[in-house]
């Protein structure tokens, strides 16, 4: 039984309380299906700035009412301190064992238009999340990184001990995210574990907007027999990360009880590198056989400010340190994501 199958069995016997900030989003709503799944509590905080009720409604359909039960939702915003305080309980008698904390203004783009508001939420949210979950005790607070936090650096594969600049005010926010963090470890002893997510992709990565994720955004344009935009020569390359691989990085950051393994940092990936233009054709080829046909070429455009141009993760810290084993590669992962994107876009 590998470390990660150990420790859903664990969860099972035993149900602990969960905050999910971010809840209606991609990755958070990913999240809350599967701990509501393994009969666990869970509090859910999100002002559904990016994320959608569409989300948790699908959660809803997912699961069974008993389950649905065991989830408290608090529209609140990570801005505002009272809000993430009153995140930390889901009733009087039971307050948060595990933070998982995932609300964040994501997209580079976005923070280059409207860096302000990328810093509220990244920074000074993140900062009041810390200040509600140190004060409350929890059990452990995990938190979404980033991997543009690699930013300059030309190094491949990433390893997390060595970074470069970041590129963009999005990788600042994720920067400072991790110096808080260690900051608070220092200060306070509250010792945290941060993920670098790699390009996370899979159902309910929401494929409307000008700042939509490259694989929900292509896949959308392809099932309606829209043009498909590169940004530069189709050669800039990433590591891409199927959702349930994020999953299992989360529970097993959260449950991770050796000491070592925390005030730490963690690339979150499968340690593959995939060109756009092999991208392209991946989600071709899986929407064909989907039975969706695409018959155009990709449009070349510019290449996008604060992009970096290779990514891929070393992932032997995680796997050595958390029993991190990733069950999805690229291909697995798109084959299992392309029905979804169908059956919600059709
Ligand atoms: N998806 C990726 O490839 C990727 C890569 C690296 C890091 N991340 C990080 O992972 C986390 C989750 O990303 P995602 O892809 O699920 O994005 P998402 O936009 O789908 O989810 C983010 C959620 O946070 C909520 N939120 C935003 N601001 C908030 C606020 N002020 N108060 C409360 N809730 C707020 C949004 O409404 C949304 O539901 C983010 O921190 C993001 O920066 C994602």
């Amino acid at each position: 039984m590998s470390v990660y199958q150990e420790r859903l069995e664990q969860l099972k016997q035993q149900p602990h309380v969960w905050l999910i900030t971010g809840v209606a989003g991609f990755i958070g709503s990913n999240l809350l299906e599967t701990l509501l799944q393994l009969g666990q509590k869970v509090v859910g905080l999100d002002n559904f700035a990016t994320g959608h009720q569409r989300n948790l409604d699908e959660v809803q359909s997912m699961v069974s009412p008993e389950q649905w039960a065991s989830f408290h939702f608090i529209k609140g915003d990570i801005r505002h301190l009272e809000d993430c305080r009153a995140a930390m309980r889901f009733s009087e008698s039971a307050p948060v064992d595990y933070v998982l904390h995932q609300a964040a203004l994501g997209s580079v783009p976005r923070s280059i238009n409207d860096p302000i508001t990328s810093n509220a939420t990244n920074i000074d949210g993140f900062l009041n999340m810390l200040v509600a979950a140190r004060d409350a005790g929890v059990k452990s607070f995990t938190y979404a990184a980033s991997s543009s936090t690699y930013g300059d650096h030309p190094g491949l594969p990433k390893v997390e001990d060595i970074i470069g600049k970041p590129l963009s005010p999005y990788a600042v926010t994720k920067y400072v995210n991790e110096l808080y963090a260690d900051a608070f470890a220092r200060c306070y002893g509250f010792n945290t574990i941060g993920l670098r997510y790699f390009n996370v992709f899979g159902k309910r990565q929401d494929p409307d907007g000008a700042y939509a994720a490259v694989i929900p955004k292509w896949t959308a344009g392809m099932i309606k027999g829209e043009d498909v935009f590169i940004n530069g020569d189709g050669e800039t390359s990433r590591d891409f990360c199927f959702i349930e691989n994020t999953v299992q990085a989360n529970l097993l950051a959260a449950t991770a009880t050796d000491e070592s393994a925390r005030n730490q940092v963690y690339n979150v990936a499968v340690s593959g590198r995939t060109t756009l233009n092999t991208l392209f054709e991946q989600i071709k080829l899986a929407l064909a056989s989907n039975g969706i046909g695409y018959e155009k070429s990709p449009v070349y455009r510019d290449f996008r400010a604060g992009d970096v141009r290779h990514s891929q993760a070393d992932i032997s810290k995680i796997k050595n340190m958390l029993g991190y084993s990733p069950a999805y590669d690229i291909k697995n992962g798109i084959a299992r994501a392309m029905p979804w994107y169908v059956g919600f876009l059709k």
